[in-house]
């Protein structure tokens, strides 16, 4: 037997506060029932996102010290330069502010009106953009990512039936890129295959269709890899992580997540010609192309984190703990997506309150049960996160569900136990939850700021 363990140990520790259920029920209320309005000193266990949340390393914090904060020309920036080279193999690269800057700048750039950008399942801004920019999205992947029980290893997997079904109908003509994302946040964190993605660039390389890598969460999905695929047992995941990078043209990162960073994101190119176009509109939106929206210091904090990023013990230890979790909800009985994925629990709501219709959004109303239970933040992945489509009524996702999402390098195992054991209890009591309505609608990305009130 060998257990996972923290590669780590803490040196230092943030305080929290911990309140009553009567506390938390006004807090609730005054933040609408929605998690995104709490005070995050109001919450214990903070699940929200592993977005911007990780501990940085004592390097990374020494990195900090060293930052040039030149307006131009900084070293952080050739470090970072340097790094993505090494670690992903991608040639170009311009920082943003983090990965939604990245998207904007890709999608201005590779989308024209009309466009049909195909993709292993929607992420919010990342649509946005597309559509934005005058494109659509059109859903590509496989039928079991949207089955919450399907077990199959894969679910990040593309449908390359899918795929030329838009060719043909469309012509590859008016598809600038496939927008491809390994560890799909929407289906709870699922993995695309090297094999998968193999196929993908063979059939991409003859329908010169490139393909743009949400890398987000890279190393988790390499990980993935290195456990269920054939071939790459002994690989390591700099290893693997490097063949996933190889079979793209370019990548939008949110150093948010893997890279384990607090702040900072970048755009990835192969080729020379839209990595010109890129440097020169970051300078609209981000910043100079050798900073792009961040500090010396942060740059050099992610060139350090995604080093770390890409150590075996360290995501063996960071998914064991989602792993650990997820298999604690599920001897409690509590109905989770399945596989487990790499950055958190992804609850289903739909079998948790089958008794709450869709528009009455039950995941949004579970994420608020939580916290009323335990001060545990988690988030809404359901029709709330889905908004409206560009006529104006809701999408309908398959997929109703609660996010119990696991910040790396933060919370020890005790911590799992906590929040598991709220998951129970709340279980228990299932029946006596209702619905909500939702009272104040925003018009971009809704789930962030809307607020609602009991049915
Ligand atoms: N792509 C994926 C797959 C993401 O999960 C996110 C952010 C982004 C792009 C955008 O990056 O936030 O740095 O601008 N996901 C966060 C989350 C917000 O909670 O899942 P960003």
């Amino acid at each position: 037997m060998h257990s996972w363990a923290e590669p780590y140990k803490i040196k230092m520790v943030e305080l929290l506060k911990m309140t009553t259920k009567a506390y938390r029920k006004k807090a609730m209320a005054m933040a609408g029932y929605n998690t995104f309005l709490l005070r995050s000193e109001d919450v214990y266990i903070d699940l929200l996102t592993d977005s911007g949340t990780s501990a940085m390393s004592d390097r990374q914090w020494a990195g900090m010290m060293l930052g040039d904060e030149a307006y131009a020309g900084s070293r952080n920036f050739y470090h970072l330069e340097e790094v993505v080279r090494t670690v992903y193999g991608y040639k170009y690269v311009v920082p943003t502010h983090q990965g939604r800057g990245a998207e904007n700048i890709i999608s201005k750039i590779m989308i024209k009106k009309g466009d049909i950008i195909p993709g292993n399942m929607y992420f919010t801004t990342t649509r946005l953009h597309q559509e934005l920019a005058g494109g659509r999205f059109e859903d590509v992947v496989i039928d079991e990512a949207h089955d919450a029980e399907s077990h199959f290893p894969f679910k990040g997997n593309i449908d390359l039936i899918k795929l030329h079904k838009l060719v043909v109908k469309y012509g590859a003509e008016k598809i600038p890129y496939v927008s491809m994302a390994t560890s799909v946040n929407m289906a709870g964190g699922q993995p695309i295959s090297m094999q998968n993605l193999k196929e993908l660039r063979a059939y991409t390389k003859k329908h010169g269709i490139k393909v743009i890598h949400d890398m987000t969460r890279v190393a988790e999905n390499a990980f993935f890899i290195q456990q269920r695929e054939k071939g790459y047992e002994k690989k390591s995941i700099a290893h693997i992580v490097k063949e996933i990078c190889s079979y793209t043209d370019g990548a939008t990162m949110s150093a948010k997540k893997d890279a384990l960073v607090n702040i900072g994101g970048f755009l990835a190119l192969n080729d020379q010609e839209l990595y010109d176009e890129a440097s020169n509109l970051v300078v609209v939106y981000e910043g100079l192309h050798t900073y792009g929206g961040l500090a010396g210091r942060d740059m050099e904090a992610m060139a350090i984190g995604i080093k770390e990023s890409v150590d075996d013990d360290h995501i063996r230890a960071r998914v064991g703990q989602v792993i650990y979790l997820g298999n604690k909800m599920v001897d409690y009985g509590v109905p989770i997506v399945m596989p487990i994925g790499g950055h958190g629990i992804f609850v289903d709501a739909k079998k948790f309150l089958p008794h709450i219709p869709q528009d009455q959004f039950p995941a949004q109303r579970l994420a608020a049960e939580i916290y009323l239970d335990s001060g545990v933040r988690t988030m809404e992945r359901g029709i709330v996160s889905a908004g409206r489509k560009p006529n104006g009524e809701h999408y309908y996702p398959k997929l109703e569900l609660v996010r119990f999402t696991i910040p790396r390098r933060v919370y020890t195992q005790a911590h799992m136990d906590v929040i598991a054991e709220s998951a129970a209890r709340v279980f228990e009591d299932r029946k006596k939850i209702k619905g909500l309505k939702m009272v104040l609608e925003p018009k971009y990305l809704r789930f962030f700021q809307a607020r609602f009130d009991l049915v």
